[in-house]
């Protein structure tokens, strides 16, 4: 692999957060929180996963205003990923947002957070070490 991988997330609540450091750690990423970092130049060969929690639905604000103003070089390879208590219904939207950007977006991934909308009852113990596993997998097969 040519490039550098970039994890470039937001987690409000800390689930995806281990998901993110899982797929960093798995390939050699660079972690970027959208609420901390700046976001990295992408140069065309760099690889890059996008991720999230799921609120309301959608995607958080924190990071879909960081996407917004963000600029990647055409046909980037790039993955999108996060955690649900529900259903993972961030992903089809983050998928979209960086399509329009150009990137090609070749997989997706996401397992079960602890919910604590609904008081942390609902997802105790996600993600699992098992679903962490499931996400170096993923993260292995996107940058081969
Ligand atoms: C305010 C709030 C709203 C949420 N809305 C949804 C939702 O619409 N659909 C869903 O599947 N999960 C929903 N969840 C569950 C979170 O997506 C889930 O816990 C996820 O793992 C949170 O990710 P994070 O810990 O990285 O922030 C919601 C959680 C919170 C706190």
């Amino acid at each position: 692999m040519a490039g550098k991988v970039y994890v470039v997330y937001a987690s409000l609540t800390g689930n995806t957060r281990k998901v993110a450091q899982a797929l960093a750690e798995s390939v050699g990423g660079v972690l970027v929180d959208v609420r901390r970092d700046p976001l990295p130049r992408l140069e065309p060969g760099d690889v890059v996963f996008v991720g999230d929690g799921v609120y309301g639905g959608r995607p958080s604000r924190a990071l879909r205003r960081a996407l917004s103003s963000w600029d990647l070089p055409q046909g980037v390879k790039a993955a999108v990923f996060g955690t649900y208590g529900g259903r993972p219904s961030q992903l089809p939207v983050l998928e979209r947002i960086l399509q329009a950007k150009g990137a090609q977006v070749v997989d997706r991934f996401a397992c079960l957070g602890r919910d604590w909308f609904l008081l942390g009852l609902v997802g105790r113990g996600r993600p699992s070490p098992q679903d962490l596993e499931a996400a170096r997998n993923f993260a292995q097969r996107v940058v081969r």
